[in-house]
C-alpha cells in the first residue's frame, strides 16, 4: 500500500457530540472516510478499539463496512450502541480483554487511544484507578493493549492511530508531552511503522492547524 506523506481534511463534526461529552474527544468523520475509501474495501471489517463517540464505526457502517469496537465508559457505549445498526459488534469493556469477545480477524484498525499527559497522576487506561497511576503505567498497558490488538489483525492488516503531542503551559512554565514518539515506542515489539501522515485540517482551528496518523504492520 502506498500513502501520502501530507493530506488535508476539512475539521468537520457531523455527528454532535452528546451532552454529557464535549466535542473535542472526537476526530472528524472525514478522516475516517478518507481511510475507509482507500484502504479498504466493502464489506471489511473495520476494528475501533478504543471506540469513544463511535466516529469509526459509524462511518464504516455507512460505507458498508463491517464495524467492531470496544468503548469502556458505559455513557458511551450506551450512546454509540443505541445509534449503530452492528450494535452487538460494539462491546463495553476495557480493550486489554479483547480476546475474550471472540472477534474475527479484522482487515482495518483505526483508532486514537486516550490521551496522558505525563505529568497527569491518573491512568485513562484504567479508569483513572489509583492503583495504576503514571505514566510509565500507562505506556505498559498501552503496549499490552496493542499487542492484544495485533493478534486480531490479519498479516497485511493496516492500523491507523491518531496521536498527538502535548502542551501545557502555565503562566510559569510548560510542560511537553512526546506522546508521538511514546506511542510509537508502545508499539514497536509488535508492529513495524509504515508511514507517519501528517494530516492539515482544510479549515484549521488556531490552535490545532494538523494532526499525525501513524499507519502500522503487524511484525
Ligand atoms: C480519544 S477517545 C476516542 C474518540 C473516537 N476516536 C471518536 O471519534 O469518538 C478514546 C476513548 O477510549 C476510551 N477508553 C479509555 N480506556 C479504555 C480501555 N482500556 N479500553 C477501551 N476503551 C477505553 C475512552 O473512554 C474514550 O472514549
Amino acid at each position: 500500500m502506498s500513502y501520502a506523506s501530507e493530506i488535508t481534511i476539512p475539521w468537520k463534526l457531523e455527528r454532535k457530540a452528546p451532552p454529557f461529552e464535549g466535542n473535542d474527544i472526537k476526530y472528524p468523520e472525514g478522516l475516517v472516510r478518507h481511510i475507509l475509501e482507500n484502504y479498504s474495501n466493502e464489506g471489511d471489517k473495520v476494528l475501533d478499539p478504543f471506540a469513544g463517540l463511535g466516529t469509526t464505526l459509524f462511518v464504516a457502517e455507512e460505507m458498508k463496512r463491517v464495524p467492531y469496537g470496544i468503548e469502556a465508559e458505559e455513557e458511551k457505549y450506551e450512546w454509540v450502541a443505541a445509534q449503530l445498526e452492528n450494535w452487538m459488534n460494539l462491546i463495553n469493556s476495557d480493550a486489554a480483554f479483547l480476546e475474550e469477545y471472540n472477534f474475527p480477524k479484522m482487515d482495518v484498525v483505526i483508532t486514537s487511544p486516550p490521551y496522558m499527559p505525563k505529568h497527569h497522576k491518573w491512568n485513562p487506561l484504567y479508569g483513572r484507578d489509583p492503583d495504576y497511576a503514571g505514566y510509565n503505567e500507562y505506556l505498559n498497558r498501552m503496549e499490552f493493549i496493542f499487542s492484544k490488538i495485533s493478534n486480531i489483525m490479519k498479516k497485511q492488516t493496516p492500523l491507523f492511530v491518531q496521536v498527538d503531542n502535548l502542551l501545557h503551559q502555565t503562566k510559569s512554565k510548560s510542560i511537553f508531552t512526546p506522546l508521538v514518539h511514546d506511542i510509537i515506542n508502545c508499539l514497536k515489539p509488535n508492529f513495524i511503522q509504515t508511514n507517519k501522515i501528517k494530516v492539515n485540517w482544510g479549515n484549521p482551528k488556531k490552535d490545532y492547524p494538523y494532526t499525525n496518523l501513524l499507519v502500522f504492520k503487524k511484525r
